[in-house]
């Protein structure tokens, strides 16, 4: 993945590249006027409100606000990190990334211990077909050859050199400790996974990044995990990675849901048993990366759970962990197995008919919700009812998807009777989203400015020493400084510029998002809100000033006076 991607390749990008192409990929626009609109797709909408504007590369939505350059709508709409929404612009451009020294190296150093872990998968592939005791543990287990083949399960030898001897050959003692794929203890070095079956664990694009092992037989006195995971390396981190999502986003069911499952071997035996659309999770619960990730491909999650008190913690843990991220228009359902029983065992013994009955039982995130809560206190009573109200708030609280929040916490009120309350909330939900923020005089200065870089700008003002302090003429002169240096400028570009410079980033944005009108004379509206800017601040002194100092005051007057004047001659 691209990282440290230089700034001027970024800059360079967006000048190459057209917001319309970009987000035309994804949505459907339609051409009115000078702009191009759609229902925004981060807000579910009737009509269009959502705005992209080839002039300006910049698309705002007049509904939710939403507003950014192109790699910020790659970033949004597809849950793409920074460098990943800039790599699939520069690909659809046929655009190479540069990688600077420092990320070339990195990058380098990935690639030693990625070929690294394909040797090791081959060597371990190579292993299990000559151990017949890792082949009659697979087969016990119900898995067929051709399963085995197809998830590239291998065998790690019971010996404490067999990979190392092997790969020493091609890989110095660093890479290999890199990978993950051997040990160092009081300064010898061995193979760190040894007499187990080997699932490799690949990333989505299909390459190897870990491996999990699993015992095939109980050393009572060597006591030892039951699976053992690589540990984090650049490549891999427990968290993130989802078992088989290489090849379930593959499949056409899919598209429609993805069963999120606890084990290696569900998601094997599922597989063979003709559900292929099914992931897991490498021992932790559901975190927010697992369902960011799930969502590129699907529309509906299922996260099934062992029915135990086990899978009921590490279900709830997963729903506390995803709240905040959860979309308006995500649709995550639950699954709880019966006691005991886990998908492999389900399918082993009922096939897909059995599960298939059994995912139909599957809940809401809603009733998941109130099963919970109501469960954990008496909702017959006044005591009750408020305990599961608060604990339902503090929760919902969580949620920024807005409309989901509205009616969950409508429909989890009203199950115990407390509709009144909800509505209130619900009004407040609404209004709170209709108040639009007044902008200050700068700050309509600096969005005309990034809106119309073309306009005409008289420094002498702008450099007015009165004002020089203020946070906001700095990142304006800056702004101006940006498009005396390019003409060709756009409001999608500046926002950029600033992308990490994080204070100036975090305000501009918010400016950035403030509905604008559409100014006759854009620069005189602009000289008119920095001279108020001047003006007020000079309110501001005059109010602060001793009003026995006649002198100052009167000074403080004549200089409102005089900017009043200034004023009108722009
Ligand atoms: P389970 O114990 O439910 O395993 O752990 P399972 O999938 O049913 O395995 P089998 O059927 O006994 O072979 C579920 C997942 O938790 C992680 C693994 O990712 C495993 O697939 N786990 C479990 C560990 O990381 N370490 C362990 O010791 C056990
Ligand atoms: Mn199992």
């Amino acid at each position: 993945m691209a990282q440290n991607i230089p700034k001027d390749f970024i800059d360079n990008l967006l000048e190459k590249v057209n917001i319309v192409d970009v987000i035309g990929n994804y949505i459907k626009l339609e051409k009115k006027g000078n702009d191009y609109w759609a229902r925004c797709p981060f807000h579910s909408e009737k009509t269009s409100s959502f705005s992209v504007s080839e002039n300006k590369q910049f698309f705002h939505c007049f509904g939710c606000g939403a507003h950014g350059n192109s790699i910020g709508f790659v970033m949004d709409h597809s849950n793409k990190t920074y460098p990943e929404a800039i790599e699939t612009i520069a690909n659809s451009l046929g655009i190479e990334i540069p990688r600077d020294k420092e990320s070339t190296k990195k990058f380098e150093a990935k690639k030693i211990i990625q070929n690294s872990l394909e040797d090791a998968k081959k060597q371990f592939e190579k292993q299990l077909k000559n151990s017949e005791k890792a082949i009659s543990y697979l087969k016990d287990r119900n898995i067929s050859g051709e399963t085995a083949k197809l998830f590239n399960i291998g065998y790690a030898d019971d010996n404490f050199q067999a990979l190392i001897k092997n790969l020493e050959k091609k890989y110095t003692e660093l890479n290999l400790l890199d990978a993950g794929l051997i040990v160092k203890k009081e300064n010898k070095t061995y193979d760190k996974f040894r007499h187990r079956i080997m699932f490799p664990i690949h990333d989505v694009s299909g390459k190897t990044i870990a491996f999990g092992g699993r015992i095939i037989e109980e050393n009572l006195k060597i006591p030892a995990a039951k699976y053992m995971n690589s540990p984090e390396t650049p490549l891999f981190s427990k968290k993130k990675v989802l078992y088989n999502l290489n090849l379930a986003k593959q499949t056409k069911e899919s598209r429609e849901s993805l069963y999120v499952v606890e084990g290696y071997m569900d998601v094997i035996a599922l597989h063979q048993a003709d559900i292929k659309n099914t992931v897991a999770t490498l021992g932790t619960a559901v975190t927010q990366e697992n369902l960011l990730q799930c969502f590129k491909y699907t529309k509906e999650i299922i996260c099934c759970f062992d029915g135990d008190q086990a899978g009921k913690k590490a279900a709830w843990q997963g729903v506390e962990n995803i709240m905040p991220i959860i979309k308006d228009g995500d649709v995550i359902s639950f699954v709880f197995l019966p006691e005991g029983k886990d998908p492999d065992n389900i399918v082993n013994k009922g096939g897909k008919n059995h599960w298939n009955e059994l995912v139909n039982k599957k809940i809401s995130l809603e009733d998941f919700i109130y099963n919970k809560f109501s469960s954990e206190s008496d909702i017959n009573t006044a005591a009750g009812k408020t305990q599961y109200i608060q604990k339902v708030d503090k929760l919902l609280d969580k949620l920024n998807a807005k409309i989901l929040k509205t009616i969950i916490s409508n429909s989890l009120k009203e199950k115990v009777g407390a509709k009144y309350i909800i509505d209130n909330k619900g009004n407040e939900i609404i209004q709170k989203r209709k108040i639009t923020k007044s902008a200050s005089p700068l700050q309509k200065a600096i969005l005309i400015l990034m809106h119309n870089p073309n306009i005409e700008v008289d420094e002498s003002i702008v450099n007015d020493s009165r004002i020089e302090k203020n946070q906001g003429i700095i990142i304006l002169k800056s702004i101006i400084k940006l498009i005396k240096n390019d003409n060709n400028i756009n409001m999608g570009r500046i926002l950029e510029k600033f992308r990490h410079e994080s204070d100036h980033y975090k305000i501009l944005e918010q400016i950035s998002r403030i509905s604008i009108t559409n100014y006759e004379f854009p620069g005189k509206e602009f000289h008119a809100c920095i001279c108020l800017t001047i003006k007020n601040y000079l309110k501001e002194k005059l109010q602060e000033s001793d009003p026995s100092d006649i002198k100052k005051s009167a000074k403080i007057q004549q200089e409102i006076r005089e900017i009043d004047d200034k004023s009108k001659k722009f």
